[in-house]
């Protein structure tokens, strides 16, 4: 299958195009706007052809989408706080990249596969979302991203448009940018720096090894039904104080190093994912947290070369902006 992957130079992105080149022997042409978050580096070790550009601009998307079986968008700007301080971009890449988008795929008859988050539903004091929950989003962040999902399902209403949406739940693993939650807390540690846990630290996430996600939406792309929304959630929930806690015991930090600062404004409590509908597809995840959770912490490890150009550059200025001190 000849697939375009938009946003593929990103975390999850990445680790989708590697997931598919390398186990079902796709040509990936990549297309990205490499933002802060987006790396040429995240693609080094996989064959792709790589255009540069945005999902907001109709020559470049028009270009690209020559000749392919499916488009998979995980383009975005995705980090919570950074929509809190400056929402441009997000309104820019969800609302507007992703009509340009189905735009082009309509035109070309192309599969359309939107990459979502559990975050569009809200947050939820107990059991767990369904596919059919009410979308009930409180940051920019989850709030563009609901605007685009409702997008993408008219056009498969309207236009009869091939589309599909994996709602996917945190994820956690190699190459995510140090700005989230686990890989913040593993190069702090790693390094020695404070530990910052907003609020209480009782705020609940389902996680989700990235790897498992990449097959699940892979899945959805392969055997999903046209107009469907699936839900793709990770087996396991933890408190933000038991992920940071953990990964200070297999670290060897001191848990000393944690400090409690100034809750996150409209904090979402608990995120919690119900993924029947994808396990009847035949997705399973295989990746337990606390396995995920070494092998990710290893692989920080040994891979400074990954995080040295990103730990010493503008990402500092973005740490002293967020949390009010330097990093060490
Ligand atoms: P990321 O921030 O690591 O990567 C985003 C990628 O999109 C980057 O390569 C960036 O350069 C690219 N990009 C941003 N704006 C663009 C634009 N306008 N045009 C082209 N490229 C652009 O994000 P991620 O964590 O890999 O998330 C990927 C997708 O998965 C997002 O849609 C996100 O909402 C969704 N998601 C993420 C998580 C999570 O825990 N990280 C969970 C569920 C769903
Ligand atoms: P994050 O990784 O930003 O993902 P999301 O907000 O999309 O779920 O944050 C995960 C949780 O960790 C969330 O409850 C906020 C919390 N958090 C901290 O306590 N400290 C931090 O420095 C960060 C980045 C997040």
């Amino acid at each position: 299958m000849r697939l375009l992957v938009c946003g593929g130079a990103g975390f999850i992105g990445s680790n989708f195009v590697r997931v598919r080149a390398r186990d079902h022997g796709d040509d990936v042409v990549v297309l990205d706007k490499l933002t802060y978050a987006g790396r040429r580096e995240n693609l080094q070790d996989v064959e792709h052809e790589f255009v540069h550009g945005a999902i907001e601009d109709p020559a470049v998307v028009t270009a690209a989408m020559e000749g392919v079986d499916a488009v998979v968008n995980f383009a975005a700007e995705t980090h919570v706080d950074r929509s809190i301080a400056e929402p441009d971009a997000f309104v820019t890449t969800h609302a507007l990249g992703t009509y340009v988008l189905l735009e082009t795929a309509r035109a070309r008859r192309v599969r359309y596969v939107q990459v979502s988050t559990d975050e569009v539903y809200g947050s939820i004091e107990e059991g767990s979302f369904t596919e059919s929950s009410p979308l009930a989003p409180s940051s920019p962040y989850s709030a563009t991203k609901a605007g685009a999902d409702l997008l993408v399902g008219s056009y498969h209403h309207t236009y009869g448009l091939e589309t599909l949406i994996c709602r996917g739940s945190n994820n956690y693993g190699p190459y995510q940018y140090p700005e989230k939650l686990i890989p913040l807390m593993v190069l702090n540690a790693l390094h020695g720096d404070r530990l910052p846990v907003y609020g209480d630290g009782m705020n609940v996430r389902n996680w989700l090894y990235v790897e498992d996600f990449a097959r699940g939406i892979g899945h959805v792309l392969e055997h999903g039904v046209p107009g469907e929304v699936y839900n793709v959630g990770g087996p396991d929930e933890t408190t933000n104080l038991d992920v940071v806690r953990s990964i200070i015991e297999y670290v060897g930090a001191s848990e000393e190093l944690i400090e409690f600062v100034t809750d996150r404004p409209g904090h979402d409590r608990r995120y919690s994912l119900g993924s029947e509908k994808v396990r009847a597809l035949g997705w399973e995840a295989q990746v337990r947290f606390a396995e995920g959770l070494r092998r990710t912490v290893d692989w920080y490890r040994d891979n400074a070369w990954w995080w040295e150009p990103i730990r010493s550059g503008d990402y500092r200025a973005y740490y002293e902006r967020q949390y009010g001190r330097a990093l060490g």
